[in-house]
C-alpha cells in the first residue's frame, strides 16, 4: 500500500512514518531526509540545496521529483510512505504520472490536521539523533535514559539548522501558499483522509491505522 503523510511542518510526518515502518514493513521516502543527506556527504546537488532549506523554502520541483525517481524503481515492500512528498502540485502531478510508470497506485492521502501554535512548539523542542534519525521531543519524547538514543544506543543528538522561528514563519507560508491546495487535490480525486494531528503519538498512530484499514 503506497500513501502520502501530508502535513504542516511538525505535524508528525516523520514520527509516524518511522512506526508504519517498524510495524508494517513500509518504506519511507522522506525527501527531507534525503536532502539532509545529500547536504552532508557534500554533492553538488546537496551544497546547493543547503542554503534554500536553511531558510525554510522549498527546493525546485526538479530535484525532488529527480530524488523520488530514483527511489519509485526499487522494491517497495510493503509499501511507501511518502514523508514531505509531494510539496507542489506539480510534484503531485509528477508522482501520479511517476507511480503509473511503475504500475503503483496511491492507496489513501493521509492529512495531519495540527494547528499552528502547537507546530512551533513541536519545532523549537525537537532533536534527533545523528546517527539513526530516531525523532525526540524536549517536553512529549525525551529517551528513556537520559543522553541515550531508544533506538541505536548512540549519544549524538542533533538540532535541525531550519528549526528556528525565523524558518520556521517561511516554511510554514511556503506551507499555506504551496503545499495546503494538495488538500483540494487530493479530495477531489477521492483520496483523502484527514486524521486530527493534536491526539498523542499513540493516539495519532490508532488513528492512522484506522484509515488505513479503510483502504486495504
Ligand atoms: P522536511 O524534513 O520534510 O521538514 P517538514 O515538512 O518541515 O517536516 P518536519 O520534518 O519539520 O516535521 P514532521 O511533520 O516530520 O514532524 P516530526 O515527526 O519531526 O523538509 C525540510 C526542508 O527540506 C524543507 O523546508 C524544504 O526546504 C526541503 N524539502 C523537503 N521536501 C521537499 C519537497 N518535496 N519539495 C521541496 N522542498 C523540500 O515531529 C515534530 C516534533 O513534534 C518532534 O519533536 C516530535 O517528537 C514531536 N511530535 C510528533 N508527534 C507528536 C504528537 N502527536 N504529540 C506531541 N509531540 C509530537
Amino acid at each position: 500500500m503506497n500513501i502520502i503523510l501530508l502535513g504542516p511542518p511538525g505535524a508528525g510526518k516523520g514520527t509516524q512514518a518511522r512506526r508504519l515502518v517498524d510495524e508494517r514493513n513500509m518504506i519511507q521516502l522522506s525527501t527531507g531526509d534525503m536532502l539532509r543527506a545529500a547536504r552532508i556527504s557534500g554533492t553538488t546537488m546537496g551544497k546547493k540545496v543547503a542554503a534554500i532549506m536553511d531558510a525554510g523554502e522549498l527546493v525546485t520541483d526538479e530535484i525532488v521529483i529527480g530524488l523520488i525517481e530514483e527511489q519509485l524503481a526499487g522494491d517497495s515492500g510493503g509499501g511507501f510512505i511518502f514523508d514531505g512528498f509531494p510539496r507542489t502540485l506539480a510534484q503531485a502531478d509528477a508522482l501520479g504520472e511517476l507511480l503509473a510508470k511503475t504500475g503503483k497506485k496511491l492507496a489513501t492521502v493521509v492529512e495531519m490536521a495540527v494547528d499552528d501554535d502547537a507546530l512551533v512548539k513541536r519545532i523549537s523542542g525537537r532533536f534527533t539523533c545523528g546517527k539513526c534519525g530516531e525523532v525526540y521531543h524536549e517536553e512529549t519524547k525525551r529517551p528513556a535514559t537520559e543522553g541515550v538514543c531508544d533506538q541505536c544506543g548512540a549519544s549524538d543528538f542533533r538540532f535541525r539548522a531550519d528549526d528556528n522561528e525565523e524558518s520556521l514563519r517561511v516554511r510554514l507560508l511556503e506551507y499555506y501558499k504551496k503545499t495546503s491546495p494538495l488538500i483540494g487535490y487530493y479530495y477531489a480525486k477521492g483520496l483523502l483522509q484527514t486524521v486530527d494531528g493534536l491526539d498523542s503519538m499513540d493516539g495519532v498512530a490508532a488513528q492512522i491505522n484506522a484509515a488505513l484499514a479503510k483502504v486495504k
